[in-house]
């Protein structure tokens, strides 16, 4: 490992700048569960007991009043620690969502930018924050792009993805990619061991489980599928050379470790 030495090889799934938690909790929302223009429990309800797709085709207006969005501070990040491997020519967003990623790649990428998600409704409201952008609806498992980009990025999407299932994802990255191009994307350290976001973390991901056993259409979002180790295995077998580097500017944790750090897959 380089500078990833100190970073957990167990990962969550998405990382958060060190305070955003606090903020949340401080705040009454009449009714809405993140902020007053985000949604209702009951939409939440109706949305989780959907597919992940129509699910997010349902939360699409609200999605950036929500904690789901990637926070600016990971977007911004993840810009300074690309910066220095760039200029890149052309950037594409995995599972770009209402388009939160545009903020990391537009500033290091000279030509196109393109975002793909296979839910209408949050390209919808991509295309409407970010026209100068090619938004393209597709199922990230099955990527229609051959040899077209120097950078892919992903942010807060690899829990929606099953284990079985990442190994179309990163051939089909790696495809999408020209040779030298690389992957990268955010991945937050776990939670310890037995402190309150890691039961908050297994308790979802059961809750999630249990769900999917006795309901359909299944929605798939587990927070602890995403291990770096499993993760770097996996990128490594779809023909990526992996290495981590800290995200400095969202802090260390107590016991010196980054709390996120950024996976860069380089295609050969
Ligand atoms: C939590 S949102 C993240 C959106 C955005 N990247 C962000 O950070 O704000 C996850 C996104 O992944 C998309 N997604 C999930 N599974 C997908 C798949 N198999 N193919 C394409 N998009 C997918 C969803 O539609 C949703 O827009």
């Amino acid at each position: 490992m380089t500078g990833s030495s100190r970073i957990h090889e167990r990962s969550a799934v998405r990382c958060r700048p060190p305070n955003a938690r606090s903020r949340r909790a401080a705040t009454p929302y009449a009714g809405r569960v993140f902020s007053p223009q985000g949604p209702s429990l009951g939409e939440l309800v109706v949305q989780g007991l959907s597919s992940v797709q129509r699910g997010y085709d349902l939360l699409a207006p609200k999605f950036d009043h929500t904690p789901f969005r990637t926070p600016d501070a990971v977007l911004d990040a993840t810009a300074e620690a690309l910066r220095p491997l760039g200029p890149f020519a052309r950037g594409l967003d995995v599972c770009c969502g209402t388009g939160a990623g545009m903020r990391a790649l537009a500033p290091v990428c000279r030509e196109r930018v393109v975002g793909v998600d296979f839910s209408a409704g949050m390209l919808a409201r991509a295309r409407l924050a970010h026209p100068d952008a090619t938004w393209v609806r597709a199922d990230a498992r099955a990527l229609p792009f051959t040899s077209a980009f120097d950078l892919a990025v992903t942010f807060g999407a690899l829990g929606h993805f099953l284990p079985a299932e990442r190994p179309a994802l990163f051939a089909g990255v790696y495809r999408a990619l020209r040779p030298g191009g690389l992957l990268a994307f955010p991945l937050g350290a776990p939670p310890p061991i037995g402190s309150v976001p890691y039961w908050l973390m297994n308790g979802f991901d059961l809750v999630m489980r249990v769900r999917n056993a006795i309901w359909r259409p299944r929605f798939i979002m587990y927070y602890g599928t995403c291990r770096l180790s499993a993760i770097r295995g996996e990128l490594a077998a779809a023909g990526f050379t992996v290495r981590t580097v800290p995200l400095e500017a969202l802090g260390r944790r107590r016991d010196g470790t980054a709390r996120c750090a950024l996976v860069l897959a380089r295609r050969p």
